[in-house]
Order: structure tokens, then sequence, then C-alpha cells
């Protein structure tokens, strides 16, 4: 039998596995150990940690680029539906699922032995619910919704590993976003992009066509070392009965009391004058609206009032947008960029090379990120004083 972890429930320190997203792995490795977190290790999408529950609920709440925070049971081998059952039933699940508790199974499969997720789920269901079953005569429910315990399978094969889910809701939700506009980028993607951006919270931040305010909000959070679980403080281990609550209560107030009050200037500019109303309400949910500033304004109209900083673009995406008006779009930003925007560091995010090839300016740096499922560059252009040392793209 695999072995099983249930170190979790107890004092002792355990495993857990951080998901993020592509291309911010080394962020999240960062950020795991300037928490105080051992044993870390990056892979794709995450990195692995070492910590106590103390350390887990640390995570949940001051992590800026994590999605969730798993904790691995268990790992085995099974070449059957019945086999797959039996390993289920074995783990001795009485230890931290009560029976008022409600469960919740997804399932990812990458396999020829199982090819239905919503069955294996169905399966994995019955293994834990029978053994309840059986020693009690009771079962545990089901709750899509708002489980207590939700786990997650991964199957490679016939490789089994169970995963159960600390976080819940998935840690983008911040919960200071409250109306969205259309095309909202991720919290924990617009922390990832500020900070590989190399901004500094001395130096000027432009987003310049900021939509909801994510990279701007995100920006300030960095900044004055909020933690960006402070709006929801709500998280699935609350529901567990190993919840240490004044350990967390001590957990959250130390670090509301890290925050500070640095004078940090972040402009957001947006055209769109129902879209910047919703971007003030969410700096002000944010409660960064003494650092944010958010102006109805057009990009191209923005006159930097310090020489120097980051800017940052997440141009319109519009698969229906005809090629040339991309390409025009495209082209006014590199030509306001090298006019207006000397000594800046310019970041634009997209994922449209017509549009990149439109800039004409070279990029000094070029990262692959996903904003949803559309591959995107992040791409950096320097924009140095005096002609000569801006970077044309030689065509
Ligand atoms: C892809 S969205 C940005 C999404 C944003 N990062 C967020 O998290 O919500 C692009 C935004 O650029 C705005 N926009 C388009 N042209 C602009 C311009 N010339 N100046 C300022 N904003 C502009 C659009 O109205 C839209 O809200």
């Amino acid at each position: 039998m695999a072995t099983i972890n249930y170190d979790f429930t107890h004092k002792g320190d355990f495993e857990m596995r951080v998901t993020t997203f592509f291309g911010l792995e080394e962020i999240l490795a960062k950020e795991l150990q300037q928490l105080g977190g051992r044993d870390v290790k990056v892979f794709k999408r995450g990195a692995s940690v070492t910590g106590d529950l103390g350390f887990l609920y640390k995570a949940n709440l001051c992590l800026h680029s994590a999605l969730k925070v798993l904790i691995p049971i268990t790992k085995f081998e099974a070449n059957s539906e019945l086999e797959l059952y039996n390993a289920i039933k074995e783990i001795q699940w009485e230890k931290f699922i009560e029976l008022t508790d409600s469960i919740m199974i997804e399932s990812v499969l990458n396999s020829e032995i199982f090819d239905h997720s919503l069955f294996v789920s169905q399966k994995v269901k019955d293994g834990i619910v029978d053994r309840f079953r059986e020693k009690t005569g009771r079962r545990p429910d089901v709750d899509l919704i708002r489980p207590a315990f939700k786990l997650y399978v991964h199957i490679y094969k016939n490789e089994v590993t169970l995963n159960l889910d600390s976080s819940g809701e998935p840690l983008y939700k911040r919960g200071y976003r409250s109306d969205i506009n259309e095309a909202p980028m991720k919290e924990v993607l617009a922390a990832g992009l500020v900070k590989l951006s190399g901004w500094e919270s001395h130096l000027l931040l432009i987003d310049g066509m900021c939509g909801a305010g994510t990279i701007a909000i995100e920006a300030a959070l960095w900044a004055n070392n909020i933690p960006p679980g402070y709006y929801r403080n709500d998280f699935i281990f609350m529901k567990w009965r190993n919840f240490e609550e004044p350990l967390y209560n001590m957990i959250y107030d130390s670090s509301l009391n890290k925050i500070k009050e640095h004078k940090v200037e972040i402009i957001a500019n947006e055209i769109d004058e129902r879209t910047i109303k919703k971007a003030r309400i969410n700096v002000k949910n944010a409660k960064v609206d003494d650092v944010v500033n958010c102006n109805h304004q057009s990009f191209f109209d923005l006159m930097p009032q310090r020489s120097g900083g980051v800017v940052i673009l997440n141009p319109p995406y519009n698969e229906r947008m005809p090629l040339d008006e991309t390409e025009k779009l495209y082209k006014e930003i590199g030509d306001k960029l090298k006019k207006d925007f000397k000594n800046f560091a310019a970041w634009i995010i997209t994922s449209s090379p017509e549009g990149v090839k439109s800039v004409g300016l070279r990029p000094s740096r070029k990262i692959q990120v996903y904003n949803g499922s559309l591959e995107c560059r992040f791409l950096k252009y320097e924009l140095y004083e005096g002609t000569k040392k801006i970077h044309k793209l030689q065509k």
C-alpha cells in the first residue's frame, strides 16, 4: 500500500504543492522562501515546499503568485476501476473527514485505462463514502459548491495522485474586484507581470490601458506588503477539524501589521468611462486609493510627470479586430513610447505577433505567459534618452 500523508492533521511539518501560472514559477519559489518555507522545488506551473500548519495558513493568506495550496495525500498505481476503488477505500479518511463534512472530487486524466473524468470522480467518491458507511452506517454528503474537503485526482497512465485543496476558491479570487470589465486579467497573472517587470516601489508605475485596474492594484499590494488574502479572509482549511483559529488569527494580525505605508506613485489610465469607474471601485475596495491614481484619459494623451519609471500595457484584444487596425494601434503605441517615455522600461503583454512587429522597437526581453488560454508574450522595451540609443527594429 502506498504511503499516505496524515501529517497535516498534526502539528508537524508536511509537504505542500503550490500551483501558479506558467512562467511565474520562479517568482512563486522566491515568495515561498521569503515566507519561511523549506525545501522549495520548482515544477511546471508550481513549486513544492515543506512547512507546518501555520505556514499553510500564511501561504494562503500572503502569496501573491499562488493559485492553490495543495496537500499531497498519496500516490499509487491502479490498473483498473476496482484497484482504484479499493486503494481509495484503504485510506483512513476518518482521520480528517467527519461524517458531517461535505466532499467534492475533481479528476484530471491522461490515461488509456481511465478516460472519463466524471466516472473516476464517482469511483473515488464511492471508495470514500463506502468506507464510512461500512464503519458507521452513514456517509458524508457531496457538495459541489462549498465543500469542506476538495480532492483533486490526477491520473497519468496508471499513476494516481491525490491532492487535498487547502485554499477552496482559487487564490486569484482576492475579493476586491466587484464588477469586472470584459477582458479582466486574473489577479495572480497581474501580480506576476509586475514582479517580472522588475518594478520597484520608488519608481513611477503606469498601467496605460488599465481596464479593471488589476495590474495597478496588484502593484500596490506588492509595494505596501498587503497580503492578497486580506480581502477575502475565507479559505477551505477553516472548515477542517484541525483548524487552529487562534493560530490563524495571530498570523492574520501579524501580516496586517507588516503593511507598509510607502509613498508609491501608480497611475492607471483608461479610455472608457464606464470601465474607469469600475477600476476606481476596485481600487477603493482594495484600499489602495491613496496610491493608485485612476485617470479617464487615453494613453496617447498621457504625459508622464517624472522622467523614468515602468509602463505596462495590456492593449485591447479582439479576435475579430481587422489586421490593419491592430497594426495601427501597436504602431501608435511604439511611436508614443519613443516620443514621451524616454528613460522608461515599457512592457507590453500581447497575443498578437502582428502587433509586436508594428511596435517598431526591438524588445530586450521576451517572456512567454498565458492570459487565460491565450498564449502571450510579455515584451520589454528599454527607452533610452537620445535617438541613437533607441533600438529601432531593422527591417
Ligand atoms: C485588455 S483590456 C485591459 C485589461 C486589464 N489589464 C484588466 O485587468 O482589467 C484593454 C483596455 O484598454 C482600454 N483602452 C483601449 N484603448 C485605450 C487607450 N488609447 N488609452 C487607454 N485605454 C485604452 C480598453 O478600454 C480596455 O479596457
